[in-house]
């Protein structure tokens, strides 16, 4: 899409912002101990405290030795080696926490022999409150243990507990806040195109965290005291591969990367494919890491194009083990076209099945492109497991009940330790989204039916309950027995299931009086859904509209999270459309269906005091009823809008790709128009019948609304419209339609019309489609009505302020009757 000129104005302020709010991450809650020394001790630019500061967090058991240590001078130039601190019995640091959010855990141990304690023969436990960290754990060598977790209380306590027989012991530990958008939410799913969601509220453990191509970056210089090793001896086949470095080039762009995420050094030197002297090299640079089977783990990738010229030159496909999880990736088109902007993208493994997991990149197939491909750095980060634990042997509660109690003995030692020792812990970690490209998930709920606000009442009911009466009215009563859901769903009977969705699956059902209903059950097990189902409830229950689904009741009895909608006959948009073999739609009903979601998405963010956006606007969340009228569903993504003073919720992105607003994008920034954007790639959806991403198609072609677009702009979209709609689609309905559904496309927001301006505009299209204004036969032609006043076909002049016609209350009446009349009246009276 053009507007070169807005994308440079837009990129001069996106570096003016960094210059001014790009200062080194200051941490709310920083613990730095230094176990067992007598005294501070400075490394870098951060002091550990002396061990006795720190003894007021200790609670241990009561025989505690003291401090035995021995003065120990050393030129060591790890001072936090020199001293440890030993446990005999199960003892907890407590650590008041002033920011909840992700926080970093760093152990550090270097095993060394005091007096009758020889660390290397000390086997434990590790734990916070949530998840076990280490267990059975024993250390031959230096070792950094670097874990993250999301703290969501005041206090963050860690746990040593020794083995039978055995003891505990530390050197030095850190308790430090971490930025809150170091991890986001979701990332693209290694084996499905089903996006994970749900990191925030896991335990990560950095496996390694590797500057590819580069030196090592030491904790002095990255914002968040990680430290990155060389990608050398990971690399299987040396030869394949070359490093390059240039760290000037290196531009951290809004929307991309940033410098807390990966700092520059990591950044400006990659590791690249040594094809540079044959143009017909085929083979994948491939690094291998030693995992624990048993785990999912979080592979972030850092990419930036320090290699090429021009943009668009490079591109490549990237590999976790054999599966490709992305093809043809070109560094350029991702969010901004500058060459060298630092950008990420999270994936989730599935669980381990072997101790390795191998990262590829390979030359893109692509016709005409140089074999060529670049990895800058890269972060793998073990999950916990369902128990919460990151460790395969140890679960929650045998850590805390482990060992005899209070046999403990604490010891500070100090002990010189031999010299040149590096904080060469391979460590792990940090943040950020760029999901994968399928992040759609599977087509969700049929569900959803919509009593228009009426006091309607079922009575759910069945053999075991007495009946729950459920008012639509009032909020109260919207809840409903599990055991009554079980009835309805024939005990959830998986021959009823009627679709399956990121959020679990959808059943068909019938409740006691008759009524169909769809019941969207969220997998028991998870929390993800948690959010998006209380989302949900409070949105449905307060929002009421004829083309919006509605609720009839949800059921959160023992952990379940159940939504349970009357049923839609029809099922969704998308199923009408393209690859489901339901009978296509003619070009009348396709508009008539846009006008209806258009009408409840002008309601959601109209009439209300407060603008309500859906954030997952596409064909999947648009169904239709038996007699076709549409409604939008799923609103476990919506937000509550700006307040009047304010333009925008600034929020994680969160959508379907395809669909999403390339601006909300960028800027996370959230307003009633990125559901106009994804509303406009559905109106081209509508019109072209396919999906709006169809990686099979030529690469031009990939993107739907890039590929419109283009179709749009020379004036000749009737050479991309589905086949079915030729020759039954009157010339100025469809440029009245496509000329909509590319203003909803403008690159800005604020060039977007709203919804209200959409709404008017379909009607208009259906209009010139039906092309007879009634009692007026010269109107009986489609040339006369194009030839409208110009305030007709342009949408600012029509209605400056978005249409006030539709605001507030009015929305629901209007809503009922015939827009068309309205319309039609207006057409003849400002047209005479
Ligand atoms: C040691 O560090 C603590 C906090 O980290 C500080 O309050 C204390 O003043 C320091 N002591 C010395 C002797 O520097
Ligand atoms: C611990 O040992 C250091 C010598 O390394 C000594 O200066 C300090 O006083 C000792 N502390 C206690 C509480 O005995
Ligand atoms: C300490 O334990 C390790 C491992 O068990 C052993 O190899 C080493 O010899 C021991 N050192 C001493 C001084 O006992
Ligand atoms: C921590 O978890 C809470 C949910 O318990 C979530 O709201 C919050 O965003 C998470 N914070 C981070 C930084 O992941
Ligand atoms: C790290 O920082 C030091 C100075 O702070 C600098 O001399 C060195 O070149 C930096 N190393 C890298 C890899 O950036
Ligand atoms: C490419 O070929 C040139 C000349 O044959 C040689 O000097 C150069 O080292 C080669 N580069 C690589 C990366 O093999
Ligand atoms: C690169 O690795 C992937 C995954 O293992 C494999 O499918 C692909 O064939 C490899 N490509 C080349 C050129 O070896
Ligand atoms: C990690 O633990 C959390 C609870 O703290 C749980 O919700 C989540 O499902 C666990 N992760 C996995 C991959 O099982």
């Amino acid at each position: 899409m053009g507007c070169k000129a807005l994308k440079f104005l837009f990129w001069v302020s996106s570096i003016l912002c960094l210059a001014l709010f790009s200062r080194g991450f200051t941490p709310a809650d920083n613990y730095l101990i230094d176990c067992g020394s007598p005294t501070n001790t400075t490394v870098g630019d951060r002091v550990f405290m002396a061990d006795n500061l720190a003894s007021k967090l200790l609670s241990a058991p009561e025989n505690v030795l003291g401090n035995t240590s021995k003065s120990v001078t050393s030129s060591d130039d790890s001072p936090l080696y020199q001293t440890a601190r030993i446990f005999t019995g199960v003892s907890k640091y407590t650590f008041s926490i002033s920011r909840r959010g992700r926080h970093w855990i760093r152990l550090y141990f270097y095993p060394f022999v005091h007096a009758s304690y020889n660390m290397s023969m000390a086997k434990f436990d590790v734990s916070t409150d949530n998840h076990v960290l280490l267990s059975s754990f024993g250390v031959q060598s230096l070792t950094v243990k670097e874990f993250s977790v999301n703290v969501t209380t005041n206090s963050l306590a860690i746990t040593f507990s020794p083995s039978e027989n055995s003891f505990a012991f530390i050197n030095a530990l850190e308790v430090v806040s971490a930025p809150d958008q170091l991890i986001q939410d979701t990332a693209g799913s290694v084996q499905s195109s089903v996006t994970f969601q749900g990191l925030t509220w896991q335990a990560l453990e950095t496996v390694v965290r590797v500057n590819m191509g580069g030196p090592t970056v030491s904790f002095e210089n990255d914002t968040l005291w990680r430290t990155w090793v060389p990608d050398q001896r990971f690399l299987v086949g040396k030869n394949l591969a070359l490093s390059v470095s240039n760290i000037g080039a290196v531009k951290y762009v809004d929307g991309g990367s940033s410098e807390d995420i990966a700092p520059s050094s990591v950044y400006g030197t990659c590791t690249r494919m040594n094809s540079i002297n044959d143009s017909s090299s085929n083979f994948n640079v491939t690094w291998e890491f030693d995992v624990d089977p048993g785990f999912q783990y979080l592979v972030r990738f850092h990419f930036c194009d320090i290699v090429s010229e021009a943009l668009n030159l490079l591109y490549f496909n990237v590999f976790i083990d054999s599966s490709m999880v992305v093809r043809d990736l070109d560094l350029s088109t991702y969010l901004v076209n500058i060459l060298a902007a630092a950008y990420y993208m999270d994936y989730v493994t599935e669980s381990a099945t072997s101790n390795k997991i191998r990262v590829s990149i390979g030359p893109s197939n692509l016709h005409g492109t140089y074999p060529d491909a670049i990895l800058n750095g890269l972060e793998i980060m073990k999950m916990n497991n369902s128990d919460g634990s990151l460790s395969g042997l140890g679960t929650i509660s045998s850590s805390s009940s482990s060992s005899k109690k209070n046999v403990g003995a604490i010891v500070g030692v100090s002990v010189g330790v031999a010299s040149g020792v590096l904080l060469a812990g391979v460590l792990f970690m940090l943040c950020r989204k760029r999901r994968r490209l399928a992040r759609q998930r599977l087509s969700k709920t049929w569900v959803a039916f919509s009593i228009n606000g009426g006091g309607t009442s079922h009575t759910m009911g069945s053999k075991y309950s007495k009946g729950t009466t459920v008012s639509l009215n009032s909020n109260m009563s919207y809840h409903v027995p599990f055991l009554a859901v079980q009835e309805a769903t024939n005990n959830f009977d998986e021959s009823w299931v009627i679709g399956i969705g990121g959020f679990g699956k959808v059943y068909k059902g019938e409740l006691s009086d008759g009524t169909k209903v769809a019941v969207k059950r969220g997998n028991p097990q998870s929390q993800q859904g948690l959010a998006e189902f209380q989302t949900e409830i409070e949105m449905l229950s307060q929002f009421r509209h004829r083309h919006l689904v509605s609720l009839i009741g949800y059921c959160d009895e023992k952990n379940e999270m159940i939504l349970i909608y009357e049923y839609m006959e029809n099922g969704t948009l998308k199923s009408h459309l393209y690859g489901s073999g339901h009978p296509s739609l003619n070009w009348k009903q396709r508009v008539e269906v846009c006008i209806g979601a258009a009408r409840g998405l002008h309601y959601l963010h109209t009439g209300y005091a407060k603008a309500v956006i859906h954030r997952d606007v596409k064909s999947a969340n648009i169904l239709l009823d038996e007699n076709l009228m549409a409604k939008v569903a799923d609103f476990g993504l919506s937000k509550t809008g700006p307040e009047l003073d304010q333009t925008h919720v600034s929020t994680a992105v969160k959508g379907s790709f395809g669909y999403l607003d390339p601006e909300y994008f960028r800027r996370q920034q959230l307003t009633e128009k990125s559901d106009v954007y994804s509303f406009g790639v559905v109106l081209f959806e509508v019109l072209c019948a396919r999906p709006v991403i169809d990686p099979t198609l030529p690469r031009e072609m990939v993107n739907l609304a890039e590929w419109a677009m283009k179709w749009q702009k020379k004036g000749q979209l009737e050479h991309i419209i589905d086949p079915n709609l030729k020759g039954n689609i009157r010339p100025d309905s469809l440029r009245k339609f496509g000329e909509t559904a590319e203003k909803c496309l403008a690159d800005f927001g604020v060039d977007r019309p709203s919804m209200g301006d959409v709404l008017w505009n379909l009607e208009y299209a259906l209009q010139l489609q039906e092309a007879v204004v009634q009692g007026d036969p010269d109107e009986n032609s489609t040339n006369m009505i194009g030839e409208l006043p110009p305030q007709i076909n342009n949408f600012s002049q029509l209605d400056p302020n978005g249409s006030p016609q539709f605001h507030g209350s009015s929305v629901d009446d209007l809503s009922g009757v015939s827009m068309s009349k309205v319309f039609s009246q207006l057409v003849k009276s400002e047209g005479r």
